[in-house]
Parts: structure tokens; sequence; C-alpha cells
């Protein structure tokens, strides 16, 4: 009798540690990571909602005024020579006109950013944009 109980609870367990694994949350696919809202690339997204999604989507194809960032993380190290991606990234916040995307005209980008966002505002986006792979 009470070999049996034994197996009846072992076979519960094991159902409910199956049953468990099963509803989980689902698994995050797709490109999009999940970020903490609170990190640095968290912050990084807020920031970049509020002050450049108006002209840059992260959405591959979808062009504004600016060029879509989708996979600027992959590419942004091949832009200029010698500049590898995170500061070719922080280049092109802070100082928009040492280099254009061809297509695009120069000086359309907002040139202020040196001036209106700290430093480690300017450090988390690029942390966000390195997300965008
Ligand atoms: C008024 C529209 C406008 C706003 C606002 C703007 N950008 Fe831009 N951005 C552009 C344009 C146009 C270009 C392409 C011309 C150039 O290179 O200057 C560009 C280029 C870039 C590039 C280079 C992309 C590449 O493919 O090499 C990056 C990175 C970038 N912007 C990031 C930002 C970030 C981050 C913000 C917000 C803090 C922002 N931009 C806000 C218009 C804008």
């Amino acid at each position: 009798m009470i070999k049996n109980q034994l197996i009846f609870s072992a076979v519960a367990v094991l159902a409910a540690i199956i049953l468990s694994a099963c509803s989980g949350e689902p698994a995050t696919v797709g490109p999009t990571p999940t970020i903490d809202p609170q990190s640095d690339a968290g912050i990084g997204r807020t920031l970049f909602q509020a002050q450049c999604s108006t002209c840059h989507s992260t959405e591959e194809g979808v062009q504004l005024v600016g060029p879509t960032l989708a996979h600027i993380a992959s590419h942004a190290g091949e832009r200029v020579s010698g500049l590898g991606a995170e500061d070719y990234l922080h280049d092109s916040i802070v100082r928009p006109n040492d280099f254009t995307v061809p297509g695009f005209a120069e000086g359309t980008m907002r040139q202020d950013f040196g001036q209106t966002l700290t430093s480690d505002e300017v450090n988390q986006l690029v942390t966000y944009l390195m997300t965008l792979k």
C-alpha cells in the first residue's frame, strides 16, 4: 500500500513538472530581444522612442525622414573605416555631419543632440542601438 502511494506521488510530481514546463510563458521569438526597461538599453530605448523615432524606424524597409535603424548594430562598424560600431553610433548622434548616410541630405538629422543629451543618455542610446542586430 505504502509503495503504491509512493509511486502515485512520484507520478503526480512528474506530471506537475511536465505541466509547468508546458504552461510557462512562450519563449521570445523573432529578432526583438527582451530588454529590461531599467537597464541602459531599456533607458536608451525609451529615449529613442521620445527623441528619434519620428525620423527613424527600427523595422526593416520602413524609411521615415532618416534611414531605418533595423540591423544598425550589424553594419555600423562598416560605415567609416577605423571606427568601430559603438564609436560610429556615438558620432552619428553627437556629430551627425561627420558622416552622411548615402542617399540622405547632410544636415537633415537634428544637430543639437550633443548639447541636449547628457553623455550618459548618448551612451544609453548607443547601448540600445547595439541591440538592433
Ligand atoms: C529630424 C530627423 C531626425 C532625428 C530627430 C534623428 N535623426 Fe538620425 N538621421 C536622420 C537622417 C536624415 C540621417 C541620415 C543623414 C545623416 O547621416 O546625417 C540620420 C542618420 C542617423 C544615423 C546613421 C545611420 C546609418 O545607417 O549609418 C544614426 C545612428 C542616427 N541617425 C541615430 C539617431 C538617433 C539615436 C536619434 C535620436 C537621438 C536620431 N538619429 C534622431 C534624421 C534624424
